[in-house]
C-alpha cells in the first residue's frame, strides 16, 4: 500500500497568531480522518516551532510539520539559509525541495536541488521533490521530458534504502497559483510516466507517492485523488483555510 500524504505549503504567509488559530481549527476539523493519510503543514520556517507546538498541544490525531526548503549545505557560512539537520531537530518530518517557485525566483538547478535531496535524507528528513512544467514547455509537447529530466537528475544517487523516505510532487507552474488546476486525467498522464520512470530504478522506487499540486481544491480533490497514480495533493492557497485544507485531507 502506498503512502498518502496530504502537505500544505502556505509559502510566505501566516504569523505566530495565524499558526496557534490554524492549529485550534484542524484538530477538530481532523477527527474521524483516515490515519492511513498523513498530512503535514510547511509554514514559512520561522513559525515551524509555534505551528508544533500549537498542533501537538491540541492533541488529536499526528499533523506532522516541515520545510519548504533546505540548504545544500550541513552547516557553516551560508547566511539565512535553513539546515536540513536543525529541520530534523525542531521536529521537522518533511522537506519540500526544488518547488517550481524557489527554481524561478532563486535559479535553483536541478544539481543543487539533487544536493538538498541528499541533506535531507541525510538528516533524516522525508523530501518531496516538486517537477513541473511550464506552460511554454507544456504547449511545446515537452512535459514528460522535462518532468523526465528533472526526476532524473533530482533523484540521482538515492540509495534503495532512502526510497521508502522519497515522495515526488508534479506541480505543473502553470497550474500554480493561476486556479486552473489540470484535469485529472492531465496529472494521472504524467503521474503515471513518473511512475514509469521511478519503476527503472527499482520496485521499491516505482512505490513511492506521487502527489499532484496546481489549484487543488475541495471541490476538485477527489476526483484528482481518485487517480491510480496520484497519491495525495501538495496544496498551496487552499491550504491557508484550515476548512478547505482540512476538507482536502478527507478527499484522499
Ligand atoms: O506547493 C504547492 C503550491 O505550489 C500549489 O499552490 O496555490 O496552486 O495550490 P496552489
Amino acid at each position: 500500500m502506498r503512502r498518502r500524504l496530504i502537505a500544505a505549503n502556505w509559502k510566505l504567509n501566516g504569523s505566530g497568531a495565524f499558526a496557534t488559530e490554524y492549529a485550534d481549527a484542524m484538530v477538530p476539523a481532523l477527527e474521524g480522518l483516515d490515519p492511513a493519510v498523513e498530512v503535514a503543514i510547511m509554514p514559512p520556517a520561522i513559525l515551524v516551532p509555534t505551528l508544533r507546538d500549537a498542533l501537538n498541544c491540541e492533541g488529536g490525531r499526528r499533523v506532522m510539520v516541515g520545510v519548504q526548503d533546505v540548504s545544500a549545505w550541513e552547516t557553516g557560512a551560508y547566511t539565512g539559509e535553513i539546515g536540513a539537520l536543525m529541520a530534523a531537530d525542531q521536529h521537522c518530518s518533511f522537506a519540500i525541495v526544488g518547488h517550481s517557485e524557489r527554481r524561478q525566483y532563486f535559479g535553483e538547478t536541478d544539481e543543487l536541488v539533487n544536493s538538498k535531496i541528499h541533506q535531507a535524507l541525510a538528516a533524516g528528513l522525508d523530501p518531496i521533490l516538486c517537477v513541473g512544467e511550464s506552460l511554454e514547455e507544456r504547449e511545446a509537447g515537452n512535459t514528460l521530458s522535462v518532468v523526465g529530466r528533472q526526476i532524473e537528475r533530482g533523484l540521482d544517487g538515492v540509495p534503495g534504502s532512502d526510497w521508502r523516505h522519497v515522495c515526488v510532487a508534479y506541480e505543473p507552474v502553470w497550474a500554480i497559483g493561476t486556479g486552473k488546476s489540470a484535469s485529472a486525467q492531465e496529472a494521472q498522464t504524467v503521474h503515471a510516466h513518473i511512475r514509469s520512470l521511478l519503476a527503472d530504478y527499482d520496485r521499491g522506487a516505482s512505490e513511492i507517492p506521487i502527489i499532484y499540486g496546481g489549484s487543488v481544491k475541495p471541490e476538485t480533490a477527489e476526483e484528482l485523488f481518485a487517480q491510480p497514480d496520484i497519491d495525495g495533493g501538495l496544496i498551496g492557497g487552499a491550504s491557508l483555510s484550515a476548512t478547505d485544507f482540512a476538507a482536502i485531507c478527507r478527499a484522499a
